[in-house]
């Protein structure tokens, strides 16, 4: 398959690209990689191209990894304040996704809802790339799925366990890239958190084509049992704030400690996107211990990025 089809696409949802698709740019995002430590920093496939990232919400790794990947790629990115914009004082999305389709070359948008993602990709003409949304967070589960690419040598038939919020954000992007790989994925939740019903509609069509197993479960223990990487992400997500603490309540017994990670065996790794809150959904001695390849997950943001944008921006 040639990446090439692929330029000018937007990267909203990853259950808009093939397992093909997505194993081709995780491949593509390990290249970057081995380039980037044979010395080949910058590789200025995009030079003369401007990138606007539009954030609503904080961030550490995606936005300075994407800047970064942008400047490495020879293009120029600006991060924008979305109260900064004329958004902030009520201009529309889709004017806005007009406007700025005339000076650039993509938009990466992290915004609360969804559905303005879905908006701006609708009305701009350049390809728009979610760098997180309430529903999703495709960009991380490429990275992730890269690591354990890296790690693990293969990704079909391996079992990744994430324990926590089924609900989560990074767990749906985890859940339809995983089912499209061949990866088992097993969720361990409250039956109150379950994952969204289109995500793991989405998911469990896929599982059938490639085989994947989806499991969802209360028990943490069955979840991990013998998987090959134990994930969790924060309770609380951004925006989240007014259930903090009915949230806490209820996944207090989904914590990630050194109990449930002997349970899961030796060959499973551990996993975060990050930011972690120590001491809620994970245990400082597993975060810091000899199975957490989290700083891994955090690099290979920006080798995924790389290629993501090398690949989608014309
Ligand atoms: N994992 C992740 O997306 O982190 P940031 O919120 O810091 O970008
Ligand atoms: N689920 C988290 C992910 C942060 C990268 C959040 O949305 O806050």
């Amino acid at each position: 398959m040639t990446l090439y089809r692929l330029k000018g696409r937007d990267l909203v949802c990853l259950d808009e690209y093939s397992g093909d698709e997505i194993l081709q740019i995780i491949k593509a995002g390990l290249e970057m990689k081995r380039r980037h430590y044979a010395g080949e920093r910058v590789i200025p496939v995009l030079r003369g191209r401007s990138i606007a990232m539009i954030f609503e919400k904080p961030s550490t790794r995606t936005r300075v990894s994407f800047d970064v990947a942008a400047h490495q790629l020879g293009a120029h990115a600006m991060y924008l304040g979305w109260r900064e914009l004329q958004l902030g004082r009520g201009e529309t999305i889709a004017d806005t996704a007009r406007v700025l389709s005339r000076y650039v070359d993509a938009i990466v948008a992290r915004v609360r809802e969804h559905e303005k993602l879905e908006e701006l990709a609708r009305h701009a003409d350049v390809p728009v790339i979610n760098a997180l949304s309430d529903l999703s967070h495709p960009c991380q589960a490429l990275g992730d799925y890269m690591t354990l690419l890296e790690i693990k040598g293969r990704l079909r038939g391996l079992t990744l366990a994430f324990v926590g919020d089924g609900s989560d954000n990074v767990l749906h992007s985890l859940l339809v890239a995983g089912a499209k790989l061949g990866v088992n994925v097993r969720v361990a939740t409250p039956r109150s958190l379950q994952p969204d019903p289109r995500i793991l509609r989405a998911a469990r069509e896929a599982a059938r084509e490639t085989g994947a197993e989806i499991l969802i479960t209360e028990d943490p223990y069955e979840a991990v049992r013998g998987a090959d990487a134990v994930y969790t992400d924060v309770w609380v997500s951004m925006g989240q704030e007014a259930v903090a603490e009915e949230k806490r309540r209820l996944l207090e017994p989904y914590r990630v400690d050194s109990k449930l990670m002997q349970a899961a065996g030796s060959r499973a790794v551990f996993m975060h996107c990050l930011p972690a809150h120590r001491g809620e959904e994970v245990t400082d001695d597993v975060i810091d211990g000899p199975q957490s390849i989290v700083w891994d997950q955090a690099e290979n943001r920006l080798h995924i990025q790389k290629a993501i944008l090398a690949i989608l921006v014309r």
